[in-house]
Parts: structure tokens; sequence; C-alpha cells
């Protein structure tokens, strides 16, 4: 293979999109190069930033021929923010790239060579779907080139309300726009930008953790009509009032707003998690209707954030349980409950097993909404739980949704010996749903269906709901 050097740049036919969304082109010699923000079928220029054995990486230079899929990006931040790289792919080759990721990595990753994959369900809206945001506040705004020439002259550039640059986590991109959520959801934001940048409190710094506003949570109840926020801060409030009067203002805007709550987080990562919590506005919670059932979701509880999408996705799952009304299902990283709930009555009994605490009591609150008598939720580490065999009865199907790690190793090798008959495992990566499939099957399961479903539009994600079946 022909040694590509750093620095060089080089000509290339973009031939597909990799898991993750960078463009993939071959060298005449055979080399792999992933260029970042090309597309399909263009022509592009690339400058290598970095060689390995068997790839290289590369930036774009230019494109020398466009690609008949191209689209006109929607938002003024496409291309800066690390939101969602794909609008510039239109809507239906986006689809058909996701679909070649999935069955690239279980050829790959999990020696899957001849599995035939069902086409990509598509999400019913491609914008405003995300029933929930995460706003970051920083101290350090993003510059435009043109700011950058004079930093000086931007007024509250030690504000920022918004997401984070791609690859600058440091940094924020004080939002003008973004369409992935409900146009309200925006509005809040900006009202929020508003009334925080004129405050005595400071927003967060990440490098030095000084500083008090940290995040900003909006969520939306699409079919109940509810709004949550959730205001985060890295400190209990002075005494001053400050979180109040936001949440008044907030309120008295915007009579759509449900409930409004403060958790404080003074964890140093980078996430909108939390040790205290206290509801300011409302009931502290939201709720959400999915396949014909209400659910509870709190602030801190995990709720899939495609509406539309994960009614489809949860569709897809209790077909693929096949139940007849006696089973015994496991709903193992059952969150709030969704699946199991909506698996129960056509179950004879489901368990839900899940780590997050105020999950577990949603789960159990959202079964009584539901006037659902058959399930039963245990809060825990799955895989310790697991480790101790069917202790809540043998399951007849087992439904893993784990988070984007996948299964714990140990995992991998106790779901096989529950002996249940059938799995459905749905995935929101392929990679490790690939390596994870591959040693369930080498204990006795077979992949039956493959079904990838698109929740994140214009993002280079893709959600997969796969069957298994015991040989
Ligand atoms: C992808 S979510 C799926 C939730 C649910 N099935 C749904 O669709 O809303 C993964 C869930 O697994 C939980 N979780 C993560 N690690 C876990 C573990 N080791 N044991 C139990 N639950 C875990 C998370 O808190 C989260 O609620």
């Amino acid at each position: 293979m022909s040694a590509l050097k750093k620095k060089e740049v080089i000509e290339l036919e973009i031939g597909s999109l990799a898991f993750g969304g960078r463009g993939v082109g071959r060298t005449d010699e055979g080399m792999t190069v992933f260029v970042d923000d090309a597309l399909p079928g263009q022509q592009v220029s690339a400058l290598i930033h970095k060689v390995k054995k068997r790839y290289a990486e590369a930036r774009l230079v230019e494109v020398l021929r466009n690609s008949p899929d191209e689209d006109e990006p929607r938002c003024v931040h496409f291309g800066i923010c690390g939101g969602c790289r794909l609008q510039h792919l239109n809507y239906e080759a986006q689809l058909r790239e996701k679909g070649d990721q999935v069955r690239e990595a279980l050829r790959r990753l999990g020696g899957f060579r001849d599995l035939e994959t069902e086409p990509v369900r598509p999400s019913p809206r491609i914008y405003g779907y995300r029933n929930k945001m995460e706003y970051s506040f920083g101290h350090a705004r993003w510059l435009t080139p043109a700011e950058m020439q004079d930093p000086e002259s931007v007024p509250d550039r030690d504000f920022g309300l918004g997401l984070h640059p791609r690859g600058q986590w440091y940094r924020t991109l004080h939002l003008a726009e973004c369409h992935l959520p409900a146009p309200l959801s925006m509005e809040i934001m900006r009202e929020v930008q508003e009334i925080v940048s004129r405050n005595r409190m400071k927003p967060y710094n990440t490098r030095g953790h000084t500083g008090f506003w940290r995040f900003l949570t909006v969520r939306e109840g699409v079919r109940t009509g509810q709004w949550l926020v959730d205001i985060i801060t890295s400190a209990e409030p002075d005494g001053s009032g400050e979180v109040e009067t936001l949440a008044g203002q907030l309120k008295a805007a915007f009579p759509d707003i449900t409930t409004i709550t403060h958790t404080i987080s003074r964890a140093k990562a980078n996430i909108a998690t939390g040790e205290k919590e206290r509801v300011l506005v409302g009931p502290g919670y939201i709720e959400e209707q999915v396949g014909g059932l209400t659910f509870r979701i709190s602030p801190r509880a995990f709720f899939q954030t495609n509406t539309g999408g994960c009614e489809l996705l949860y569709e897809t799952a209790v077909g693929f349980a096949g139940l007849t009304g006696s089973e015994r299902v496991y709903d193992v990283f059952c969150g709030t409950g969704t699946i199991a709930l909506l698996m129960a009555s056509r179950a004879g009994e489901v368990v839900g097993i899940e780590r997050v605490a105020p999950a577990v009591i949603d789960a159990t609150v959202n079964a009584k909404l539901n006037g659902i008598g058959n399930a039963r939720f245990v809060e825990g580490d799955a895989t310790a739980l697991l480790r101790e065999g069917p202790v809540y009865g043998d399951p007849d199907v087992i439904v893993l949704d784990p988070p984007r790690a996948g299964l714990h190793p140990d995992l991998r090798t106790v779901i096989p010996t529950l002996g249940a008959d059938r799995i459905v495992y749905v995935s929101c990566n392929p990679t490790t749903l690939a390596a994870d499939l591959k040693e369930i099957c080498e204990n006795n399961y077979r992949i039956e269906l493959v079904q990838p479903i698109d929740m994140f539009p214009h993002t280079p994600h893709i959600e997969c709901v796969t069957l298994l079946v015991r040989d």
C-alpha cells in the first residue's frame, strides 16, 4: 500500500459514509481514507492529518465535484455545531447510508457475512422531532471568524447558552436557531439567553469549575402538550432568589410550561446530571403518550428523544417479541418501563430492570397510571442482578436496550444462560450491537430479523431492533 504522508493533499472519490458521519474513499492503492464532512458521490481534495497502517484520516479541503445526494442545510450553525452534521445530505441518502452502516458493522465486527437487514424505517418527522434538548451555559463563547478579528468588540463574549461547536467542549455556541426541537424549545432557550446574560451570577467555566449556571434542559410531552424546564446550577443559590426569579419569568412568558425544576450538579463531568433536585413550578414531571399508554417523565429519567420515532421502535420490539399472552418478559435496561408496559397486555408477566432509582419509581407509577397489574420493576445493575440467574422466574422473552456502550462483557455470557426463546435487542450503536450479537450467537442463538429505525435524522446515529431466537 502506498505510504500516504501527513499534510499531503490528495484527490479522492467518496464512496460511502462511515458510522460517525465521515466520508470514506479509497486511494488507487486501496488505502481507506476517512474524510470529515465529505459526502458519498463527491470528488474531493483532502488534507491527510493522520496515517495508520490500514487507513488514513483527512480534512476536506475542497469539493471538486458535487454529489447528486446533496441538500441545502437548513441551519445557520451547520458546519460549526456539533449537534447534527448530515443536513447537507438528502434524507433518502441518509437512510441508505445508515442501512449500509448497520450491515457493514454486523459483517465486520460481528462476522455475520450474508445477513439480510430490513430497509431503514424513516423518522415520522425529519425536523422538529426532538422532545428533549440539553443546552449548556458557558463563559467561553465560540466566535465567528469575523468576530475573531476584533474579539473585544463582541458584547457578552464571556456568556453563551446553546450547544457546543463540534469537538470543542470548552466553548459554547450561542445558539440563534436549532431545527431539531419544536420552535417553543428555542423560544424558551432564547428567553433564558436574554435573562441570564444580564444576571449577576456567572455561567459555568468547565476548566476552572467556577460559575453558577450550568445547563438548561427543555422537554416536551409531544402528545400531551406539557413542557418541562430543568435549570441546572453548580451550587445552591446564595439566597438572593436568582433561580426562582428566572423560573417565574419563564412561567409568565410561556404558559405552556407546566413544570420547572431546579437541579444542583456539582460533578465536574460535562453532563446534565444532578445530586439535588427541587420543584419550582407544577408537579415536577411531564407526561407523554406512546402506543396508547401514558408515561410520566421526571427530569432525570431516560425517555426516548423522538416521540414518533420511538413509537415505531417500540411497535417493532413488541412485534418481534411474538407474545401470545402467557410469556414472562424481562425488560433489561427498562428506563421508565416503556417497553415492558407496552408488552404487558400481551404477556403473562413483565419484569423491568433499571439502575436509575427515579426511573424505577416512574416505571412503577406508569404501571399504575395505565392500570397494568402484571409488571414489576427492580432497581439495580443488570449485570449484577442477572448473574444470579433467572431469579424473577424463567424468562420466555428478554428485551435488551442498553446504553451506547452495549452490554457488559459478563452480561453477554449471562444472557444466553437464562434460557429465553427470544431475545429482542434494541440498540443505539451498531458497533457495540455487532460485538454483543457475536457472543450471544456463539451460545445457541441466531439472528432472525434486523430492523434499523432512524430516530435521529441529520445526525450519524441509527437505532436497530434485532430478533434473536434460540437454536
Ligand atoms: C437506552 S436506555 C433505554 C430505556 C428504555 N428501554 C426506553 O426505551 O426508554 C438505557 C437505560 O439503561 C439504564 N442503565 C444503564 N446501565 C445500566 C445497568 N448497568 N443496569 C441497569 N440499567 C442500566 C439507563 O439508566 C437507561 O435508563
